[in-house]
């Protein structure tokens, strides 16, 4: 169709001001859209996540070789633009980047840092879906994060393991590696044969592939934050179930621990089941949990379906904990690093209250246990201080303690409603810590302004528990 008037008027100022400004003329001296930003201004982590689009699918087809350590990827992201875009972020750390294409046109490709431009040869108009492409690989290096753990893709005697809370995910992908940004996954691993090659979801296909290898692929069809992204690689026993009358779990342990950790992983379906009862419908079509011996990995994460563990914290109270958090953080997720608590939180008050129904522990006597705890009143759990900090006990225990002040307030009945309310409210979305003010508000009839200020907000222990 032909350009109106009016639409030649303004392109004809908009190249004059073009012309002016060396901001907007692209080498090419066509009007074009404004590249994507290079972060999403995240309070503690500007520069994770990228601007300007929005994911709907990863598919990471991922060979590894144990022997070298030696990753080769190629990453085939779906997106969506939200604005015109003449040029995109990913974030990578590590790794070599070998080229790239947009819509299957090659894209120039500039790096710098953590941080991968790509310049599409045609601008991806607001509103369009289109598909990235890139190719990478290298050997990958775990990154050591602001509180001191190692996280990413860590090679392991045999294997590897590919965890990490909150930035490790940039580590063995290019993405948008903000909370904020969840998408579906398909994850293919071709490792020697022999080996297991273990990921979040289902497991869809398992199939020879050159060189003695062998390629499996999982597939996460609820939207999943790219910090729950998982990989294990290596020698693994593993046992197959079922939980909830139709969820399939899948449990592995290195083999030296197996036996020793075969009686817990079978209360699984247990744990999932009484959690239900309590949170309502389990969000995701498979369960699951690792046990790894690997050395590096420093904490239990509640990676998508199939938490991780290392050795030493595979007990109850980790298991329901990380359990917990796939209501808890990985259906409802985080809208950026500051609202934590929304987690850590949740998934301890699910340590009182599976303690009080299960373990005759009543959650006030947790709560003043907490409440005792120097180590807890360092900082108020909506406003951890800095990055190192946010997974500091003050997120943890006050986090929890919110919760059962919440509780005492409103009454049991109207709390149980509550937690269930907000699980299903936000299911496979992202919500803040004022989003869970509201919503506690609205559902209670009343300000609760007194439960915030002090235990949320509040910087000082009050007198009394
Ligand atoms: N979310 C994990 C848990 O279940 C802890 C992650 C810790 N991460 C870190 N960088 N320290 O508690
Ligand atoms: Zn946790």
């Amino acid at each position: 169709t032909g350009r109106s008037p009016r639409a030649a008027a303004f392109l004809a100022a908009a190249l004059a001001v073009c012309g002016l400004l060396a901001s907007c003329a692209p080498e090419d001296g066509g009007v074009r859209g404004t590249p994507g930003a290079s972060g999403l201004r995240d309070p503690y982590f500007p520069k994770l996540g990228n601007g300007g689009y929005d994911v709907g699918h990863y598919a990471l087809d991922l060979a590894f070789d144990p022997a070298t350590g030696r990753l080769d990827g190629t990453a085939r992201i779906t997106a969506r633009a939200t604005q015109d875009l003449s040029a995109l972020n990913l974030d990578l750390s590590g790794l070599t980047v070998e080229g790239a294409a947009v819509d299957g046109e090659e894209a120039a490709v500039n790096r710098a840092g953590d941080e991968l431009t790509l310049r599409p040869r045609d601008e991806v108009p607001r509103g369009a879906g289109f598909t990235v492409t890139v190719d990478y690989s290298g050997v990958p290096e775990p990154l050591t994060d602001a509180d001191g753990s190692t996280e990413g893709w860590m090679n392991t005697s045999g294997g590897a393991v590919a965890v990490g809370e909150p930035a490790g995910s940039t580590t063995w992908f290019p993405g948008n590696h903000h909370p904020s940004d969840k998408a579906t996954y398909e994850i293919a691993l071709t490792v020697p044969s022999g080996l297991q090659a273990l990921s979040n979801g289902v497991r869809v296909s398992s199939a020879a592939a050159p060189g003695g290898r062998t390629r499996t692929v999982w597939r996460s069809s609820e939207p999943m934050a790219s910090y729950l992204a998982t990989v294990m690689i290596g020698r693994y026993e593993t046992t197959t179930g079922t939980a909830l009358g139709t969820v399939p779990v899948l449990t592995a342990a290195d083999p030296a621990l197996a036996a020793s950790t075969a009686p817990l992983r079978a209360e699984l379906p247990t744990v999932l089941a009484r959690q239900q009862d309590r949170f309502g419908p389990y969000p995701f079509g498979a369960a699951g949990a690792v046990v790894t011996t690997d050395g590096l990995l420093g904490y239990a994460l509640e990676t998508q379906t199939r938490p991780v563990f290392p050795a030493g914290s595979f007990d109850r109270t980790t298991l329901v904990h990380e359990l917990a958090h796939q209501w808890f953080g990985n259906s409802v997720t985080p809208e950026s690093w500051r609202d934590i608590w929304l987690n850590e939180g949740f998934a301890t008050y699910a340590e009182w209250l599976y303690a009080e129904e299960y373990g005759s522990v009543p959650a006030r006597r947790s709560f003043e246990a907490a409440f005792a705890d120097e180590d807890n009143w360092a900082f108020p759990p909506a406003d951890p201080p800095a990055a190192e900090n946010l997974f500091d006990p003050p997120v943890y225990q006050r986090g929890a303690m919110v919760l059962h002040k919440l509780r005492e307030t409103v009454g049991d009945e109207v709390f149980d409603g509550l937690l269930r309310g907000w699980a299903a409210g936000h299911r496979h979305g992202n919500a803040s810590t004022e989003d869970f003010t509201a919503y506690a508000e609205a559902v209670a009839g009343r300000d609760l302004a007194g439960v915030w200020d002090v235990w949320l907000y509040g910087k000082d222990r009050p007198e009394r528990p």
